[in-house]
């Protein structure tokens, strides 16, 4: 697996994870646009034999950094896919001056939750019935970027 930031190329392979994944999946317009025009906006993927099978994105506002969404193929999923890109982001974040990381995250998601938990998110706050679709609460999480 090789993990690299996205390019605008890589945009259908984003959207078709995105659809995958996600019951209110960002719209193509939003992704082209971050890929190509918006200088605050970053996402890496991770590639197996040459096919995106995962993605992760962030936008930047001054020393902090929003992960936007990450998402996985199904058939790659449990094989550490997500936590080699969010290392890859965090290391970058380091290396770009970013110093906290913050998401948000459905509360029924456990696996994700668990996913940020183990990379040293810490729950920070809850915003009840959150989502529109089904009402769930979103989870605020935060990590410094470098930790001691
Ligand atoms: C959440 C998601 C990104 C995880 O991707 P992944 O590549 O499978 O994650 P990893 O293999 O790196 O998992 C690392 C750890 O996170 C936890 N984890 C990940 N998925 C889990 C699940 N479904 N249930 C419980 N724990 C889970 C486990 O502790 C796992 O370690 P282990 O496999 O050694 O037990 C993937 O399931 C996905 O794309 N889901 C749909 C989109 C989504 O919900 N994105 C997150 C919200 S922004």
């Amino acid at each position: 697996m090789t993990v690299r930031v996205a390019r605008p190329a890589d945009a259908d392979a984003i959207l078709a994870l995105e659809r995958a994944s996600f019951t209110i999946p960002w719209s193509e317009e939003s992704i082209r646009s971050d890929l190509e025009d918006n200088a605050a906006a970053r996402y890496w993927v991770a590639e197996v034999d040459g096919r995106v099978v995962g993605y992760v994105g962030l936008w930047r506002v001054l020393d902090e950094g929003q992960i936007m969404d990450v998402a996985v193929l199904p058939s790659h999923r449990r094989h550490g896919v997500a936590t080699r890109l969010l290392e890859a982001l965090i290391e970058d974040c380091a290396a770009a001056g970013i110093d906290r990381l913050l998401l948000e995250v459905r509360e029924k998601n456990v696996g994700a939750l668990a996913l940020y938990e183990g990379l040293g998110f810490e729950r920070e706050g809850l915003r009840k019935g959150y989502y529109p679709d089904d009402g769930d609460s979103a989870v605020l999480m935060g990590r410094a970027v470098r930790r001691p």
